[in-house]
């Protein structure tokens, strides 16, 4: 086999308004050069404590189950479903995304029997829908996605759907990966029992070390289980040993994502979580409301709208591909077509994290305008880059 040739590591310096990832702060990238410690230093551990500390505050709970899950946010899912489902259970997903048909997929593997409760994609689910699923199936657990990053939709009345599962004894998994850190959650408020996530999204940090939250309840369940968890890797009884007092060796922790992701928590923490699910709603308001100006049709309506992802119509006539290699060709922008269902229906524009701001949509609206008229659009960029102006300022 011949020596390979490979030139040093070099790569388009593009900004992220796509599904995530977003683009990354200078800070977490900073940190990330930090040189490397063991897993089980004195120092490594403190970092630990910290990371939790951050996370608890960045889910509103109180949950000592507070963790990074090493992986990607495919890992803390599964460790959520995993650990949470016993083979046998009855579990309730969603069938209006893209990743609720993943946490079917998840709960198959841990054993679950799988029921549905249906509503289309692009729409949330409906609380009497869900109460009519209960009252047939009795499930034990009920999985919801907060955010669905394929539709743009965040569910709203989440009391109400945690409410109807507390009646029915079942427990709660939400999937919250487009929504941690940048749209409004509240772990102990809601009555959520699992709560997960993905760092490469509203946290603004590279994908590889997972958020995860259980309470005591759920972590009952999980540690009374009558056979282990089918994952060795992603036991939760197994890693209590690495995260909990005891702190031994389980395996070896991605020291530098979790470098990162108590960067990216810090960040959360300056800004004051409020504060920050503030800035989301503003600056996706402004580039909703500049889009529609345009004359653009954007899919949600303001009662379940997603500001960490937008979804907007593609217009008739337009190759939603040409349109997002136009914008990675000539701006190094990218944004992302639809998945699914909504596939050649939908563009998918985040707007996450430290992508969340003004100079982020002030790059993107004109230069999305343009890209579509290359494609033959009849919208009006002028209208829209006013609308922008008033709400962001100059463009
Ligand atoms: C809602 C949702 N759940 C789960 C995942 C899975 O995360 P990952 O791709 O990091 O494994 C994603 C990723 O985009 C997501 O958007």
């Amino acid at each position: 086999m011949t020596r390979p040739e490979v030139g040093e590591l070099a790569v388009p310096d593009r900004t992220l308004m796509g599904p995530g990832p977003s683009d990354v702060h200078p800070r977490v990238l900073r940190a990330m050069s930090t040189p490397l410690v063991g897993h089980l230093d004195p120092a490594f551990v403190e970092i630990m404590d910290e990371v939790q500390e951050l996370l608890r505050y960045t889910f509103r709970t109180d949950n000592e189950w507070t963790i990074p899950v090493s992986g990607t946010g495919s890992a803390s899912m599964e460790a959520a479903i995993g650990n949470l489902v016993e083979p046998g259970d009855t579990v309730l997903v969603p069938t209006n995304g893209y990743f609720g048909g993943r946490m079917e997929s998840m709960a198959e593997r841990a054993g679950g029997e799988v029921v549905h409760v249906d509503a289309p994609w692009g729409e949330p689910l409906d609380p009497a829908d869900v109460a009519d699923a209960f009252a047939e199936h009795q499930p034990d657990v009920f999985g919801f996605v907060h955010a669905e990053t394929s539709t743009g939709v965040r569910q709203p009345d989440v009391p109400e759907l945690t409410s109807i599962a507390r009646e029915h004894d079942a427990y709660v998994i939400a999937d919250c990966v487009t929504s941690l850190g940048g749209v409004e959650l509240r772990v102990d408020e809601w009555d959520i029992d699992v709560a997960y996530s993905g760092p490469q999204k509203c946290l603004s940090c590279p994908p590889g070390a997972s958020p995860l939250t259980l309470n005591d309840r759920a972590m009952d369940k999980v540690l009374s289980r009558e056979e282990p968890a089918r994952s060795w890797y992603l036991d939760l009884s197994l890693l209590e040993g690495y995260w909990g007092d005891e702190r031994a060796y389980h395996h070896t922790a991605p020291i530098t994502n979790v470098y990162a992701l108590r960067e990216a928590l810090r960040l959360v923490a300056e800004e004051g979580i409020e504060d920050r699910w503030a800035r989301h709603r503003r600056v996706a308001a402004a580039l909703k409301e500049s889009l529609s100006a345009m004359g653009l049709a954007l899919n949600s309506d303001e009662a379940h709208w997603l500001p960490s992802l937008n979804a907007m119509e593609v217009p008739a006539g337009v190759d939603d591909g040409a349109v997002c290699e136009y914008l990675l060709d000539r701006y190094d922008l990218e944004i992302a077509t639809g998945l699914g269902d909504l596939e050649g229906e939908i563009f998918r524009i985040g707007c996450m994290g430290y992508s969340a701001r003004p100079a982020n949509v002030t790059l993107l609206v004109p230069a999305l305008a343009e890209a579509l008229e290359a494609q033959g659009a009849d919208i009006d960029p002028d209208a829209g880059l006013s609308v922008l102006r008033d709400r962001l300022g100059e463009v």
